[in-house]
């Protein structure tokens, strides 16, 4: 039998890029550390895109009892995002890649004394991914570190972080039956493979045949098998497999196990607030309860490869799993083989999770990289490197909504998804709907998801009047309102994703009132408060724990004389009351809204059935300032009242495409927007030579341009006073 010792304890960090014997030397001054760890556990959330990005080292001696073994092999599971391990003086590996898992055997080279030094980096470069991306790249051994000690005769270790065993089942399900072939690698005569108790004596492979197999069935019955390989020395590796089909319908969408099983769920980044991505299987455990409470049925692993302890939840929990490499937003020259070394690393590694549906390519690569040929060689290369490693799952990539839907680089992964965000960062909510009916009208025969969509929201805001960019949790739940209801009225969608299930750490961010944070989250980052948005998918998607919620609980005082009470829920019928008074009771479907008089404090209640809600809210005589955020936006758009314009003439209400129409005007705003874009550079390019977006903005009001543009108040009344003096 292997022996595995986790290193937890016993290690100094040192916060210096010095030569590994200074690391040794020094080791005693550095800082007693436990692993997991980051360094950036605190700097990398707290904004100001200053997070430390260098060099740091982590030295432990190894005891006699730790190291006794006829072979000896270090397992790291994370460094981040490039790591050099010395052993008694001598560097061993160097491995280029934050997010998977690699070995080194250690034997040849055990002492009397045995010192471990081990260096990891977080820096800039150009030849490891990701280098440009909206998170941070925290730095550190954010995974446990092992010690395997086997047999001479053993199962390989080395071979991109193998398991050893790779195990793939073919489901007939008209049969009911499963063909399973089970690889392994080792260095022995034979190999002892069972499955179901029945043992077959191999040298490498073996094909079991399961009749009326028990199929892993999404998160209605999620039935694992466990294969176990044991060598004759002792040596013994397992792996749990799950029987299943997945397939993707261009007009019906994702199946599974042969019935319409529509993917809705969440994205989800490894880390927690206060302690970075360096998270307990219990971290990790926690988040999985929050997405079974959610309902959702998949999950995009953005956008690297997660933590075993994960990819085995979603295995045990039925979740349909996209996994990636962080081939992310900028194509670096330099970087192509790093594209291949993670892809089969993660292959590698993950190959046996029956979670797992589909490989990602890449993500939103082509937002600050043109769609060259070097580009869409290196997308072709990992396509064929994951057809040839693993010839059961389909592959995928997130394009970035300027990507035009002509590009050739959507014909390289066997199916695709878009990351579109119209009503939040531009446009208008409907030009998602929009996007989808054209492109599924042009390619009828393609299979497209959505692979991002999200708005950001601070629980402190609110408004009784929500609007795109105020980062209320009123204009959240709004947005996605309307995303759930345009999904569900497209089921070719083969996946549809929320980005995010939790807030994250973006350290370069600086908005919505929070440092360091993408607030898309439906719960904030430390997982202590679900914003209502939760709720309206919870509503969507949970089948089995009934309940009733009350949106707008943290909006308590409203300046208004009457106010909308919204619930969502599952059940189908909502009554509410107000001072313990009966109002109104609806039937529906997830979302129900009733308006009351507001006239003091209020005690309101939300029942339905079993299940109840309650809240207080009060009459105010101004606005709460401590619920506005972009008060210089709310200003913008408070000035603004219909009754200012006269609608005879061109206004900024008018969409750039109408105004466009006008010689005059239309020179107007061209004569704006070029010099808009001069001083954008590139991104202007690709919003030039891109017929999509320009028919995109062509449906964009001139208000929303401008303000998607930045531009001040001023600006948009001088526009607006020179379009009010042109006749329509
Ligand atoms: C992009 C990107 C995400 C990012 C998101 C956002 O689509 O893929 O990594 O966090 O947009 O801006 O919130």
């Amino acid at each position: 039998m292997r022996k595995i010792t986790t290193l937890t304890e016993g290690w100094r960090f040192l916060k210096a890029a010095i030569p590994a014997a200074q690391a040794v030397e020094f080791a005693a001054r550095g800082e007693a550390v436990t692993l997991p760890h980051t360094w950036n556990a605190i700097d990398g959330q707290d904004g100001g895109n200053d997070y430390h990005r260098g060099t740091c080292w982590y030295v432990r001696e190894l005891s006699a009892e730790e190291t006794a073994g006829e072979r000896l092999f270090l397992e790291v599971n994370g460094a981040a995002m490039t790591a050099e391990v010395w052993f008694n003086g001598e560097k061993l590996i160097r491995h280029e890649g934050g997010y998977s898992a690699f070995r080194v055997e250690l034997t040849e080279k055990l002492q009397e004394k045995n010192i471990l030094a081990i260096s990891v980096n977080n820096e800039d470069n150009t030849t490891v991914y990701p280098q440009k991306a909206d998170f941070t790249f925290y730095g550190g051994l954010y995974r446990d570190v092992k010690l395997i000690a086997v047999p001479a005769e053993h199962f390989e270790l080395l071979k991109d972080g193998t398991p050893g065993i790779k195990v793939t089942p073919v489901v007939d399900l008209e049969k009911m039956t499963a063909t399973i072939t089970v690889e392994t690698w080792h260095n022995a005569q034979s190999v002892d493979i069972t499955i179901n108790g029945e043992t077959k004596t191999v040298e490498r492979c073996a094909e079991f045949v399961i009749e009326n197999v028990h199929l892993w069935d999404g998160v209605d019955d999620p039935y694992l098998y466990t294969a176990t390989a044991k060598l004759p020395s002792g040596d013994e590796v397992s792996t749990r497999f799950g029987c299943r089909v997945f397939a993707c319908d261009p007009e019906k969408g994702f199946f599974l196990n042969g019935r319409s099983y529509p993917l809705r769920g969440v994205s989800r980044h490894q880390d927690l607030k206060g302690k970075g991505n360096a998270l307990s299987y219990e971290d990790h455990a926690a988040d999985m309860a929050i997405i079974r409470e959610l309902g959702a049925n998949t999950l995009r692993l953005a956008h690297y490869q997660h933590a075993q302890e994960f990819y085995d939840l979603c295995d045990e929990n039925g979740i349909v799993v996209w996994a990636e490499i962080p081939y992310i937003t900028m194509h670096m020259q330099n970087a192509r083989q790093n594209t291949l070394d993670q892809m089969r690393e993660l292959i590698t590694q993950c190959y046996n999770h029956p979670c797992i549906a589909v490989w990602g390519l890449s993500n939103e690569i082509t937002a600050a990289s043109a769609v060259n040929e070097e580009l869409l060689e290196n997308h072709r290369a990992l396509n064929e490197l994951c057809h040839r490693m693993d010839k059961t799952r389909l592959t995928t990539m997130a394009d970035v909504f300027m990507l035009e839907i002509e590009s050739p680089i959507l014909e390289i992964p066997d199916i695709n998804s878009y990351n579109l965000y119209f009503g939040w960062y531009l446009g208008e909510l409907e030009q998602t709907d929009e996007f989808f009916d054209e492109y599924h009208a042009k390619y009828p025969e393609r299979v497209i998801g959505f692979s991002e969509y999200g708005a950001d929201a601070n629980p402190a805001f609110h408004s009784s009047h929500p609007e795109k960019g105020d980062y209320t949790e009123e204009y959240q739940a709004l947005y996605h309102e309307h995303m759930l209801k345009m999904i569900e009225q497209r089921p070719y969608l083969w996946a549809t994703h929320v980005w995010n299930l939790f807030d994250f750490a973006a350290d370069g961010r600086d908005e919505g009132g929070k440092h360091g944070e993408n607030q898309k989250g439906l719960v904030t980052f430390d997982r202590s408060l679900r914003k209502d948005a939760f709720y309206l998918y919870k509503a969507a998607w949970n089948k089995t724990e009934a309940f009733v919620h009350l949106c707008g609980k943290r909006y308590v005082n409203r300046c208004e004389e009457e106010t909308e009470i919204k619930v969502y829920s599952n059940r189908e019928e909502v009554t509410l009351y107000v001072d313990g008074t009966k109002v109104g009771s609806q039937s529906g479907k997830t979302v129900f809204r009733f308006r009351i008089p507001l006239l003091g404090e209020h005690l309101i209640r939300a029942e339905a059935g079993d299940v109840s809600d309650t809240m207080c809210i009060r009459r105010v005589s101004e606005p709460d300032e401590s619920y506005l955020f972009n008060k210089a936006a709310a200003s913008v758009t408070n000035w603004f009242d219909a009754d200012d314009i006269d609608p005879s003439c061109f206004s900024i209400n008018d969409t750039l495409g109408e105004i466009r129409q006008h010689p005059q005007a239309g020179a107007i705003v061209d004569a704006m927007m070029a010099k808009g874009a001069s001083e954008r550079g590139d991104v202007a390019d690709a919003v030039k030579d891109n017929p999509a977006l320009q028919r995109m903005m062509g449906r964009m009001t001139m208000l929303s341009l401008l303000k998607q543009g930045g531009a001040d108040e001023e600006s948009i009344k001088q526009l607006n006073r020179i379009l009010q003096g042109i006749k329509k």
